[in-house]
């Protein structure tokens, strides 16, 4: 049984105030008992106060949104996946599309980063999906299967199982059209079997894999109960406490 995990992307969102803030009504929204693993993804100079704020409440995970591949050394502006450590993060979003259409991030950067994840013990969340023209021409599974097959080779059964891949349709980020969840199903599956192919069955049956674009309260618990949706990557819903809470414990008994 694969435990769903619900995670916010704050994108280039939140000050350190407002994150305090957020995870305070977030807390309360919330309240003791989640199912469900649940991330927060700050931007970098929000994820000690993020931090501070969630106190005890230690069963919710921080995540990054990126991060350099090299340990250390001259890449001005970058964040190694040490420093991440060093703030306690234990999960981190690669691939993201706009990190990919905005700053040219490719399958092979996406790899590398991938590959130095793992050695630092952080849990990668792997975005794939498509354009809307990429699938008005047809060729959803040859772009999800590259972009799976590129992004995570090198990889060993237990460095697979401890990724999380996030399907979002680049049509359906930040755009408010959700895919249906049939759609979304069929993609999920998709990306089930290229995991096997890549991998194993029984790994691929281990994996978590989110869906994301457009999740709101109001469409992530048909999304969730998808027998291969395994939890949803969230972005503009998530900057709301409230909401974010609501699509989480929308998800609780799924
Ligand atoms: P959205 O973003 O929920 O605002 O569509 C999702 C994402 O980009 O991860």
């Amino acid at each position: 049984m694969r435990k769903k995990i619900i995670a916010a992307n704050w994108k280039m969102n939140m000050t350190q105030s407002e994150a305090t803030g957020f995870i305070e009504t977030f807390l309360l929204e919330l309240g003791e008992s989640i199912e469900v693993e649940v991330v927060i993804v700050p931007p970098f100079t929000a994820i000690a106060a993020v931090n501070l704020a969630l106190g005890d409440a230690q069963h919710i995970k921080v995540g990054a949104q990126n991060m350099h591949w090299e340990r250390a050394g001259a890449f001005t502006g970058e964040i190694s996946p040490a420093m991440l450590r060093d703030l306690f993060v234990r999960y981190v979003v690669l691939g993201h599309s706009e990190r990919r259409t905005l700053f040219g991030e490719t399958d092979e950067m996406v790899n590398r980063k991938v590959r130095a994840a793992h050695e630092a013990m952080l849990r990668p969340i792997l975005c794939v999906g498509e354009t809307l023209e990429e699938r008005e021409r047809g060729d959803v599974e040859k772009v999800l299967g590259t972009q799976l097959r590129g992004s995570l080779a090198g990889l060993g059964a237990k460095e697979m199982q401890e990724t999380v891949v996030a399907y979002e349709p680049v049509w359906a980020i930040g755009t408010g059209k959700t895919a249906t969840a049939e759609q979304a199903q069929e993609a999920h599956a998709f990306v089930r079997r290229t995991l096997a192919e890549i991998s194993d069955k029984a790994t691929a049956d281990k994996m978590r894999i989110q869906y994301g674009g457009s999740v709101k309260p109001d469409n992530a618990r048909t999304l969730m109960s998808q027998p291969d949706i395994d939890g949803a990557l969230v972005g503009g819903a998530s900057l709301d406490p409230r909401s974010f809470a609501q699509i989480v414990k929308g998800s609780q008994e799924l």
